[in-house]
């Protein structure tokens, strides 16, 4: 299927969404291009869109098996996927075990220190305001989700992140911090939230067990060097890197 003949829905920073070949399917696709502090610094990373895609499929794939309802349905090709149309829910749900990021630099905590407890943190999702940080209070106050929306984003924040952290301590990654969109899925039942957007090292912070080495767009974000392969190494070590990556990363 070629691009041009597909209607685009949407069209992000990291990915588009295309219309997809079944009534409430989207096509996701994933591409190279990266922004950091809200479009100010853009660049590319040849090969991401390739990895994200496989690494976001593989850990939906796996939530789903632990029962965590997601939008991804099956993997289409090197860049895209196919997954369930939603109706995204404008907050942005941070989950951070270690402090880093703008947790750091808002509250002085040393960058590395543990959280007693995984902290959650809403931000709201508007480009223009920069993505603020928001109180629950804000959320029923301006109704961007509702009060059992929140209660069930909170939990399944929690449980995914207590999964990953175990998936990824498993392969010498110790996650960090991470990001989750959630949508509405409405269909004959009723309607349903899902995680949705993407999981990747975009979205989470993922250092080295040993070395506290940067797996992650902190790389980019920081002009640390090394970013492609950094994304490498966490696609090798879970077990999803593209064969002939360097070859395929450029289709
Ligand atoms: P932060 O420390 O910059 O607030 O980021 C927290 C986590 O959220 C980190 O894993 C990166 C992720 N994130 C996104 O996925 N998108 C964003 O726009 C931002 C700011 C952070
Ligand atoms: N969402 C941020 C941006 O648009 C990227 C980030 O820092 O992750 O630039």
């Amino acid at each position: 299927m070629s691009r041009q003949r597909r209607r685009l829905v949407y069209e992000g920073k990291a990915k588009a969404l295309f219309e997809g070949p079944e009534p409430g399917t989207l096509v996701q696709h994933f591409k190279d291009d990266a922004t950091a502090f809200n479009n100010q610094k853009r660049g590319t990373i040849s090969g991401k869109g390739v990895i994200n895609n496989r690494i976001s499929a593989h850990l939906m794939m796996r939530l789903g098996e632990m029962d965590i309802p997601t939008h991804f349905l099956r993997p289409l090709n090197m860049r895209e996927q196919l997954v369930r149309e939603v109706e995204i829910i404008p907050v942005e749900v941070v989950v951070r075990n270690v402090a880093a990021g703008s947790l750091s630099k808002r509250l002085d905590i040393k960058e590395g220190t543990p959280l007693p407890r995984p902290l959650i943190e809403w931000y709201f999702k508007n480009d223009e305001l920069n993505d603020p940080l928001v109180l629950d209070e804000h959320i029923l106050a301006f109704g961007w989700a509702a009060e059992d929306e929140l209660d069930e984003m909170f939990g399944y924040a929690l449980r995914i992140n207590d999964y990953l952290s175990g998936l990824f301590h498993a392969i010498n990654i110790r996650l960090i911090d991470i990001k989750f969109e959630f949508g509405r899925h409405f269909s004959d039942e009723g309607m349903h939230i899902l995680l949705a957007d993407e999981i990747s090292p975009d979205t989470s912070r993922l250092w080295d067990l040993e070395t506290d080495d940067k797996l992650d767009k902190d790389r980019f974000r920081r002009d640390l060097g090394k970013i492609e392969e950094a994304y490498q190494e966490v696609a090798r070590r879970l077990g999803v890197l593209p064969k002939s990556d360097r070859a395929e990363a450029s289709a």
